[in-house]
């Protein structure tokens, strides 16, 4: 299953399995093992519409085809017009915003991986292309999320195009943006259930939080603050970040690691759907080699995880501060460095007391 996963999400692997050339893209064997690269638009093996339309109707109608954010600000996008010029007014303002930017369920935070190629504009004249957003999506919902993981990952292989998954467009490489590809969108999983004393397996017998994969950090502390008693999660420093998908599954720190651990120490159990479209519950007792794997092995590697059981321990008071180095009182540029110096000289005794720098 594990090399599978490499031919699946590292496509040029598969090449030293194969001739130097990579035509044709279409699958050479049923299996995946022989793949060359993926079935991209435009290429004989990418879906026709039909296949797309009965896929649609597998998953009760959830598929939708990808349209960039900024449409709206153009005449035309791949021969229809989505021009709306209030609404596209109002991304210009919001564009800078994180959060519209995870709103647009496809777009990048960082712009760089979306090609630039559909930017507002205040010219509807210009041109709008999908760049390398992803060519179809499903925002998965709590109650399809199993189902919708399990037959878009299989649609996915048995076409031989790529497969991602977008939470909320955080990641610093592209991971969540990809041309070609059929997204899952995890941002509308909320959902989130606080057990005082948690029952599975395993030594762990505190409380814990189980979450939807797309829970992200702000949410979960503000929740995490109204139990009685409180409670607090390892989540990161960032509040926008998703807490359930990327950021667990690639390590997780942030300001309560150097007392707790990190964040992917917290977690009890993964509901995952693998690639080979099963699903499978990873924890101490079941599937454990993928539930070590997966905390910390890196995102969108081992499994899709769709919803998981954290620990969440006790609230400790925290205090903060800010160290402001300026010019108000010297200019001298060595001075500068050797506080600097000094500043990071005391790393190790910042995390010995439990201190988040
Ligand atoms: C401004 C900013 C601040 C940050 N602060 C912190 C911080 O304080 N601490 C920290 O540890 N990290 C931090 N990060 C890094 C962040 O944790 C990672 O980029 C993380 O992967 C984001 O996950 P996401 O699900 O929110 O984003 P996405 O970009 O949507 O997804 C990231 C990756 O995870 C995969 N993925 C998403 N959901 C799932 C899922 N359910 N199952 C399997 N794979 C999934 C995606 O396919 C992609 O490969 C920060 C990043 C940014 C941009
Ligand atoms: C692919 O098919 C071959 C031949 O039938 C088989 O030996 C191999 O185990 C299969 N590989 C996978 C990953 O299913
Ligand atoms: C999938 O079906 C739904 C419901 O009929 C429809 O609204 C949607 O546009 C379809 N998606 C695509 C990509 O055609
Ligand atoms: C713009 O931001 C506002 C406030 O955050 C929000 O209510 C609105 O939905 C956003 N609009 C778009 C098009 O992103
Ligand atoms: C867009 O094109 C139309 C028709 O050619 C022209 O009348 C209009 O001035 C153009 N708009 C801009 C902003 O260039
Ligand atoms: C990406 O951007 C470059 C530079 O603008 C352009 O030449 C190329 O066609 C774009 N590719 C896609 C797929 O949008
Ligand atoms: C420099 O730091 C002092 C506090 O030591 C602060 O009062 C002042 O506003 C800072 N100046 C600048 C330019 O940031
Ligand atoms: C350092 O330089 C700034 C900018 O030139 C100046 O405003 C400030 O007064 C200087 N500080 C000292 C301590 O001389």
């Amino acid at each position: 299953m594990r090399l599978f996963f490499l031919l699946l999400l590292l496509p040029h692997l598969a090449l030293s399995f194969e001739t130097p050339s990579i035509f044709p893209r279409a699958p050479t064997v049923p299996n995946a093992s022989k793949f060359a690269c993926k079935c991209v638009p435009g290429d004989q093996c990418w879906p026709s519409e039909k296949e797309w339309k009965a896929f649609n109707l597998t998953i009760g109608g959830r598929l939708r085809k990808a349209v960039p954010a900024a449409a709206v600000c153009y005449n035309e996008f791949e021969g229809k017009s989505y021009y709306d010029k209030a609404a596209c007014d109002e991304l210009i303002q919001n564009w800078t915003v994180q959060e519209a930017i995870i709103e647009t369920t496809l777009n990048p935070i960082r712009p760089y991986y979306s090609n630039m190629t559909c930017w507002p504009t205040t010219n509807p004249n210009e041109t709008c292309t999908i760049g390398y957003l992803s060519s179809f999506y499903i925002p998965t919902t709590t109650a399809t999320a199993p189902t919708d993981l399990s037959l878009a990952i299989n649609f996915a292989r048995h076409k031989n195009i790529r497969f991602l998954v977008r939470n909320t467009g955080h990641d610093f490489m592209g991971r969540s943006v990809g041309y070609g590809s059929l997204a899952v969108n995890t941002h509308e999983l909320k959902t989130v259930d606080f057990a005082k004393r948690y029952k599975g397996p395993g030594k762990y017998d505190g409380s814990a939080v189980t979450v939807g994969a797309g829970v992200q950090g702000a949410e979960l502390y503000a929740l995490a603050f109204k139990q009685e008693p409180k409670v607090v999660v390892v989540g990161g420093e960032c509040p926008t970040v998703g807490y359930a998908g990327g950021y667990l599954q690639g390590g997780g720190h942030g300001p309560l690691a150097t007392i707790y651990g990190m964040g992917a120490d917290q977690v009890l159990s993964f509901d995952v759907v693998t690639a080979t479209g099963d699903l499978v519950t990873a924890n101490a007792n079941s599937h454990s080699d993928l539930y070590w794997a997966l905390k910390g092995g890196g995102p969108s590697t081992y499994a899709i995880a769709y919803r998981m059981t954290v620990k969440t321990p006790p609230e400790v008071p925290c205090a903060g501060m800010i160290i402001n180095i300026n010019s108000t009182h010297t200019n001298d540029s060595a001075l500068f460095w050797k506080a600097v110096e000094a500043f990071h000289g005391l790393s190790n005794l910042y995390v010995d007391n439990g201190m988040f720098v």
